[in-house]
């Protein structure tokens, strides 16, 4: 079952148009690339397909249907900022438990240590906050992710930890990824189909 964007067109309020006529299928179990150069519109398409903002032409249907409103939202978004994903005045345990309380194994497997979880998000670095953002959209109820630049703060051992523990989820759970990157290596390595914008 699908998640795809048909014939998208987005400007926002005032400016230049920024997606003209973008078309994208992410199917379940399948991984997706999503890349080109900084401001071409990668983001926007991003939140676009998760439904944080409505495209002003054209539409984006999960099986055929149009986005939920309300309740928890199958398409979850990592994003590319972590410290603007998430709640300054919350704990990182009440963060993570904010869509489902994830068990020990995916704490353990993203590298999250016990402990942090009493910190507050500005005692943690980038990386640190980024594998809560994770272990946060991989809820029972996710069925489609949207990783927006997800490991681009991190260095390349735990990058590739991080990516092997999601895409092993998304495997069991016949998840469909949208991976956006302007690292071509990454998108090559992870992505059986690649869409490029700009
Ligand atoms: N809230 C906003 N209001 C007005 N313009 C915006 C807004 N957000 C983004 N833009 C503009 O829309 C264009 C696309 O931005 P977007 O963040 O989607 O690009 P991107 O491909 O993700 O870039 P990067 O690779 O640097 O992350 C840019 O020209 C940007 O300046
Ligand atoms: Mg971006």
């Amino acid at each position: 079952m699908p998640l795809e964007a048909r014939n998208i067109g987005f400007r926002y309020s005032g400016g230049p148009w920024v997606l003209r006529e973008v078309d994208i299928v992410v199917n379940s179990g399948e991984v997706v690339g999503l890349t080109g150069p900084s401001g071409c519109g990668k983001t926007t398409l991003g939140r676009i397909m998760a439904g944080y903002e409505l495209p002003c032409r054209g539409n984006v249907m999960l099986d055929g249907r149009p986005l939920p409103v309300g309740g928890y939202n199958p398409v979850q978004m990592v994003f590319q900022h972590p410290e603007k994903a998430v709640n300054t005045r919350w704990k990182m345990k009440d963060t993570i438990s904010e869509g489902w309380n994830p068990d020990d194994g995916i704490l353990k497997s993203l590298g999250i240590e016990r402990e942090w979880l009493n910190r507050w998000p500005n005692e943690l670095s980038g990386g640190e906050l980024q594998r809560f953002c994770v272990a946060r959209a991989l809820g029972p109820k996710t069925r489609f992710l949207v990783a927006d630049e997800m490991t681009t703060m991190l260095d390349a051992i735990t990058q590739a930890q991080i990516w092997r523990v999601v895409l092993d989820v998304a495997r069991r759970r016949n998840l469909g990824v949208l991976v956006i990157s302007h690292e071509q290596s990454l998108i090559k390595r992870l992505c059986g189909k690649v869409v490029a914008l700009g």
